[in-house]
C-alpha cells in the first residue's frame, strides 16, 4: 500500500510517479503520456469567455483547439477509461452557446459513447437582468468502449426513505433500498467555489474537490492514472491523491502552477481544507438563519417599489 505522505510532486510525467504538475501547454505534456495509459481524464477547459488566462478565439478556432486536446486524451485513454469534460456556456454578444452542445460532435466523431450528461446545479452566481440567472453547468461523461469501469458503491448518497419496505411479493417486509445508499442520479447539487467557500483561491474558476471525488471514486481504481489537461489550481490531482490514485496535469500560467503544487502538497500533508463530500448543502431555513425573515411581509405595494 502506497503511503500518501511519501509522495513528492514532480514536474515531468513518469509511469512510476504519483503526482505530476507540468508547467506548460497540455499538448506538450500529452506527448509524454503513452497510449491507453490513463483511466480517467477530468477537466474544465477554458470557456473562451475572455478570462485572464485565455485569448478569446473565434468559435470555430476554439472548437479546433479543443478537438486537438480531446483527440490526444482519447489516444492516451485506457480502453476501459472515461473522459469527463465539465463545461458551461460561451457568451457571444449576450447570446449563450452551450459548450456541451458544440463539443459533443468532437467526442462522437472519435466513436466515444456518452454515458451521462450530468447537471451540476449550484445556487450562487451572477444575477442576470435580461435572462434567467445561470445556475448549472454540465459534465459530459464519455467512455472509450462498452467495457468501462463504473462503481456506484463508493458514491452512493443517503436514501430519501431508508425505512421503506417491499409491501408485497417474496421480499415483503424487507427493506427495499440499498443499505449503502442510492444512486446520486445525474443532477448533482454541489456548492460552487465562490468567495466564502473554504477552497477559494485567487483563481477565477475552480471546481470543488467534492465534485471530482465523485468521478474519481466511481470511474477509477487505486493506483490508476487521472489526467487533467487544464489543471488550474490542481483540484483534479488533489482528488486523485486523496483516494490513492496517481494524478497528472498541465497548467500554462506559472502563478497557477505554483498554486496547484502548493494545494497538492498541502493535501499530501493532510492539511488541505475542503468541503466534505457527504456534507448536505446549507439550508438557511433549517439553520434558523434570521435573514430568512422577509422585511417586506405585510408591506403594501407602494412600499415594495425599490429605488
Ligand atoms: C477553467 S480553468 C481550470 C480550473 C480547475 N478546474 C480548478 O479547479 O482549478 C482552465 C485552466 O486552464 C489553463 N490553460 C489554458 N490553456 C491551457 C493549455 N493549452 N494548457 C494547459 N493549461 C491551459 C488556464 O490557465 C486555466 O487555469
Amino acid at each position: 500500500m502506497f503511503e500518501k505522505s511519501d509522495i513528492t510532486v514532480q514536474d515531468t510525467y513518469g509511469a512510476n510517479e504519483r503526482a505530476v504538475v507540468f508547467s506548460g501547454d497540455c499538448i506538450d505534456l500529452l506527448r509524454d503520456i503513452p497510449d491507453n495509459s490513463l483511466q480517467l481524464v477530468v477537466t474544465s477547459p477554458p470557456y473562451n469567455i475572455g478570462k485572464e488566462y485565455e485569448k478569446r478565439l473565434d468559435l470555430n478556432e476554439y472548437v479546433r483547439q479543443q478537438e486537438r486536446v480531446i483527440s490526444e486524451c482519447y489516444r492516451a485513454l485506457s480502453p476501459h477509461g472515461s473522459i469527463c469534460w465539465q463545461v458551461g456556456n460561451y457568451v457571444d454578444k449576450s447570446s449563450i452557446i452551450p459548450l456541451d452542445a458544440i463539443l459533443y460532435p468532437v467526442f462522437a466523431k472519435l466513436g466515444m459513447k456518452m454515458r451521462n450528461r450530468i447537471i451540476w446545479h449550484f445556487e450562487h452566481g451572477l444575477h442576470c437582468r435580461k435572462r434567467f440567472s445561470g445556475r448549472y453547468e454540465t459534465i459530459m461523461w464519455f467512455t472509450k468502449s462498452d467495457d468501462y469501469k463504473f462503481d456506484l458503491d463508493p458514491v452512493r448518497v443517503p436514501q430519501k426513505y431508508p425505512g421503506k419496505k417491499h409491501f408485497k411479493g417474496p421480499k415483503a417486509g424487507q427493506y427495499s433500498g440499498n443499505p449503502l445508499g442510492k444512486n446520486p442520479s445525474d443532477v448533482w447539487v454541489i456548492p460552487n467555489v465562490k468567495s466564502n467557500h473554504v477552497e477559494k483561491t485567487g483563481h477565477p474558476c475552480q471546481y470543488p474537490v467534492e465534485l471530482i471525488e465523485r468521478l474519481v471514486l466511481s470511474m477509477s481504481d487505486e493506483d490508476d492514472w487521472i489526467f487533467d489537461p487544464f489543471l488550474g489550481t490542481g483540484t483534479t490531482i488533489v482528488a486523485a491523491v486523496r483516494h490513492g490514485r496517481c494524478g497528472v496535469g498541465a497548467e500554462i500560467l506559472p502563478a497557477y502552477v505554483e498554486l496547484a503544487r502548493e494545494r497538492i502538497e498541502s493535501e499530501i500533508r493532510g492539511e488541505l481544507k475542503t468541503r466534505p463530500m457527504d456534507r448536505p448543502v446549507y439550508d438557511p431555513e433549517k439553520a434558523g438563519n434570521s435573514l430568512r425573515h422577509s422585511p417586506w411581509s405585510g408591506a403594501d405595494e407602494s412600499q415594495l417599489k425599490l429605488g
